[in-house]
């Protein structure tokens, strides 16, 4: 069935709408009610709404008393934008080492404990948890604040409950997950007091940036004639693809300049067309579309040799966030995949030129070889057919 009709699949998937059509943008963009989300994680917390994930942590460093010199350990595979800001407050960041299957190495991090060590920092990555049992009873006897990142792991959960509840503190970023312009969330035990909160909006012009793709997404996804329109964009994508293609395999890659933190955005909160958003979200019925289509992605990938999924099958109560991939030659594949209209991403690629990366060169390869797929709630079965045949077909090419 997928030989003959890829176009329409190949436009579906890569403009597939995420439901905010201009009616909905304008109904919320001025909604006023306070957010209070009833979702598991957030239970019995006390839960401070941000613009972006980073603020949190920034925040927990003047809630903390953090003193320049101060230590944080921080893992060595990680985006750059979620280190900054603690680098900002004059902390120094030790990287401990993470495995190339995205295991904390708890050793390694031990080893790096020192006087100075105020926080260890661990990520949860792609929607999979972290082991945290021991390094919380560590943090515990050593009098160590452990902050957990749940940027990448909204709705999942370990065989604690939800993830995100161990630590004192941990993060999320609602957009990496859901069809938000910004958002995210400081999470804090229920009797931690909290003083000058973020409280400003974000100004129209950085939401109605941040908002642009979705409307032209669904512009694209509504009109009946939109060949020319989406073989432009197409165009358009392969270009950059191109451009991307001349600056790899450097190790020496800055991450880009936004993800540096900048201390202005620290008194903003959440959108109002954000939180609007966000009370339509039903947690179960994101947790379970995204387990599908992993699932299905997972079991069509069984018979190609070549592109192995990192974090192989699905763990009961992992909402996965994407599908990391190991592929042969990713910039190929990425070119490749692309052209056929699936939004694959090398992810992080860049470095935080503020951190020592030479000790690790794992984390290095992850950053820069390692492809994503997406497995969003929005796709369909049909979706990830096509996704899988398109996969087959750029195995068979590479081969
Ligand atoms: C693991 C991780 N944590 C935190 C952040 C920061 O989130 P935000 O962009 O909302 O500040 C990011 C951003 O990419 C991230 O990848």
């Amino acid at each position: 069935m997928l030989d003959g009709a890829p176009y329409m699949t190949k436009r579906r998937i890569f403009f597939r709408n995420n439901g905010l059509s201009p009616i909905d943008i304008i109904k919320w963009w001025r909604y006023q009610k306070k957010l209070d989300l009833k979702w598991p994680q957030f239970d019995n917390r006390t839960v401070i709404f941000t613009y972006l994930g980073r603020i949190g942590n920034a925040m927990l460093c003047k809630l903390w008393h953090i003193q320049s010199g101060d230590e944080i350990l921080v893992p060595s595979y990680n985006c750059g934008s979620e280190i900054d800001p603690f680098l900002c407050f004059g902390m120094k960041a030790m990287m401990y080492r993470v495995d190339s299957k995205l295991n904390i190495d708890i050793d390694d991090l031990r080893k790096r404990i020192s006087k100075r060590t105020k926080i260890i920092y661990v990520t949860h990555y792609f929607g999979w948890p972290q082991h945290l049992a021991d390094i919380a009873i560590f943090c515990e006897e050593h009098h160590l604040f452990l902050i957990e990142d749940c940027a990448l792991s909204l709705f999942s959960n370990s065989s604690e409950g939800p993830i995100g509840r161990l630590g004192d503190a941990a993060i999320f970023s609602f957009r990496k997950t859901l069809p938000v312009p910004d958002g995210a969330a400081l999470v804090l035990q229920s009797n931690s007091m909290i003083q000058s909160l973020p409280e400003t909006h974000p100004a129209f012009r950085t939401t109605a940036k941040e908002v642009a793709p979705y409307i032209v997404r669904w512009l694209i996804h509504s009109m009946q004639n939109r060949a020319l329109l989406s073989n432009a964009i197409f165009f358009l994508d392969q270009l950059f693809a191109h451009n991307d293609a001349q600056h790899l395999q450097s190790d020496n890659l800055d991450m880009p300049k936004d993800y540096y933190f900048s201390e202005h955005v620290l008194p903003l909160t959440i959108s109002c067309l954000s939180s609007a958003i966000l009370r339509t979200i039903d947690p179960e019925e994101v947790f379970i579309q995204r387990r599908k289509n992993y699932h299905q992605l997972y079991e069509g990938l069984a018979d190609i040799d070549t592109a192995k999924p990192l974090s192989g099958a699905l763990p009961e109560g992992v909402c996965p966030l994407l599908m990391p991939l190991v592929v042969p030659d990713v910039f190929k594949w990425q070119r490749e995949l692309r052209r056929l209209g699936i939004k694959a991403i090398r992810w992080w690629e860049g470095f935080n030129k503020k951190l020592d990366w030479g000790e690790f060169p794992e984390a290095k390869k992850l950053k820069n070889e390692l492809l994503v797929l997406p497995v969003h709630h929005y796709l369909t079965s049909d979706d990830i057919n096509y996704m899988i045949h398109c996969l087959h077909m750029t195995a068979t090419a590479q081969s």
